[in-house]
C-alpha cells in the first residue's frame, strides 16, 4: 500500500510563486511525498529558499526548506514526481521534456490542458481520465513519465458544482466570476488598480472557463476525451479579495429539476474509489450552504481544508429558464496546488506514479 511506502521525492517548479508557496505549505508532513528539490527562475536560483521567496502565506517558510538552495530551471531534476507552478510559456517546453525523461509531471499551467492526450484532473469528477497517462506512455515512449494538469482556478468550482448535475443534462451555462487577487500570482495586480475597484477583464480567462469544465466533465473515449456538450458563456472579473474565487452560475437543464433534487445530489456527491480515501481528499467535495448570504470568500474558502467547493443561493433563473447559484473554491488550494497534490495521490494509488 502507498501509505506504508517510503516517501516519494518531489520537485516543485516555480517554488517561489503564489502557487509554489502553497505547494511548499501543503506538502509539509505529507504522508506520501517529501520535497527534495525547489526550482525557480534565474532570479532565485543559487539563493537559499528563505532568501529568494517573498512569502505571502501566514507565518514563515518551513525552516528546513528555508535553508535549501533553489535550483535553476535547467537543473537535472532527480525527483520522479514533479509539481509545476510555472508560467504557461515556460511550462510549455520544460513539462514535456520532463515527461519524456521519465518524470510524472502534475502541472498547474495552461500549456497542455487542451492537449488531446493530457487530462485536466479533478479526481472526484473524472478519475478515469488518469488512464491517459498510459496512452501518453504508449504514444510518446515516455517509459515511467506522464503529464497531467489541473484546471484554471475558476474552472474548478464550476466543474465540481456541475459534476453531480450532469445526470439532469446540462444544456447551457452562463458564468460570471469574481476572482481573488492571488489568482494573478505575485505581485499580481497593482494595489492602485484593484483597491476600491473591480476589474472587468482577466486576459485569456473567459475561453478557459467556457472550455475547461466541458473537457473535465467529459467521458474518456479511447485515446481522448469527448467533451460534455453544452453552451457556455463566461465573464471574468478581478475583485479585491485575497483568496477564493466566487462564480455566479445560471444553468439550464434538458430535464425538469427541482431545488430538492439539486441540493440532494450536491450533498450526496462523492468521488469514486479510491478518491475519498486519498490523503488530500475533503470528506465532502460539494457543501451546500443554505444561508441567504453564503458562500463568501473570507468565510467559506477554507471549507474542507480549502479543498471543498461551497455552493449556495440556489434559486430559479427566469432568463436562462433553469437555476442560478453561487459556487466558491479556494483558488490556490483546490484551484491549484491542493488539487495537483490530490491528482498525484490518485496517480500513485492507480500505480501510475511513484
Ligand atoms: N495563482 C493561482 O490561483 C493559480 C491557479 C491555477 C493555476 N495557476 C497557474 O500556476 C502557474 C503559477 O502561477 P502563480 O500564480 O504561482 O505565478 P507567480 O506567483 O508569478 O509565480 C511564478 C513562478 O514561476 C517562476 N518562474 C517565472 N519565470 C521563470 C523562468 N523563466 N524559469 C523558471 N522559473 C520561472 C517564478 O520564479 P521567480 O520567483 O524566481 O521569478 C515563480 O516561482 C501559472 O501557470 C498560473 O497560470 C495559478
Amino acid at each position: 500500500m502507498a501509505q506504508n511506502r517510503n516517501p516519494i521525492n518531489v520537485a516543485v517548479l516555480g517554488a517561489t510563486g503564489a502557487v509554489g508557496q502553497r505547494f511548499v505549505q501543503l506538502l509539509q508532513g505529507h504522508p506520501w511525498f517529501r520535497i527534495a528539490e525547489l526550482v525557480a527562475s534565474d532570479r532565485s536560483a543559487g539563493q537559499r529558499y528563505g532568501e529568494a521567496v517573498r512569502w505571502v502565506l501566514p507565518g514563515n517558510p518551513p525552516a528546513d526548506l528555508a535553508e535549501r538552495v533553489v535550483l535553476p530551471l535547467d537543473a537535472d531534476v532527480q525527483s520522479p514526481l514533479v509539481f509545476s507552478a510555472l508560467p504557461a510559456d515556460i511550462a510549455q517546453t520544460i513539462e514535456w521534456r520532463l515527461a519524456e525523461t521519465g518524470h510524472v509531471v502534475c502541472s498547474n499551467a495552461s500549456a497542455y490542458r487542451m492537449h488531446e492526450h493530457v487530462p485536466i484532473l479533478l479526481p472526484e469528477i473524472n478519475a478515469p481520465h488518469a488512464a491517459l497517462v498510459r496512452v501518453q506512455r504508449q504514444k510518446y515512449g515516455w517509459g515511467t513519465g506522464g503529464l497531467v494538469t489541473n484546471s484554471n482556478c475558476t474552472s474548478a468550482p464550476v466543474a465540481m458544482a456541475f459534476a453531480p448535475l450532469r445526470q439532469f443534462g446540462i444544456a447551457a451555462a452562463q458564468l460570471t466570476s469574481l476572482q481573488a487577487v492571488s489568482g494573478g500570482g505575485y505581485p499580481g495586480v497593482p494595489s492602485l488598480d484593484i483597491l476600491d475597484n473591480v476589474i472587468p477583464f482577466i486576459n485569456g480567462e473567459e475561453p478557459k472557463l467556457e472550455a475547461e469544465p466541458r473537457k473535465m466533465l467529459g467521458a474518456l473515449a479511447g485515446e481522448r476525451i469527448a467533451f460534455l456538450d453544452y453552451a457556455a458563456s463566461a465573464t471574468c472579473t478581478r475583485v479585491p479579495v485575497l483568496d477564493g474565487h466566487l462564480v455566479s452560475v445560471a444553468v439550464r437543464f434538458y430535464e425538469a429539476v427541482s431545488e430538492e433534487q439539486i441540493v440532494a445530489v450536491w450533498r450526496d456527491f462523492r468521488g469514486p474509489e479510491p478518491v475519498p480515501s486519498l490523503p488530500s481528499a475533503p470528506p465532502q467535495p460539494v457543501i451546500y450552504h443554505s444561508a441567504p448570504d453564503r458562500p463568501q470568500p473570507r468565510r467559506d474558502r477554507d471549507a474542507g481544508s480549502g479543498m471543498a467547493t461551497v455552493v449556495g443561493r440556489l434559486r430559479p433563473c427566469p432568463v436562462i429558464g433553469g437555476w442560478k447559484f453561487l459556487a466558491l473554491a479556494h483558488n490556490t488550494v483546490r484551484g491549484a496546488a491542493g488539487c495537483s497534490i490530490l491528482n498525484a495521490e490518485l496517480l500513485v494509488a492507480e500505480g501510475l506514479a511513484g
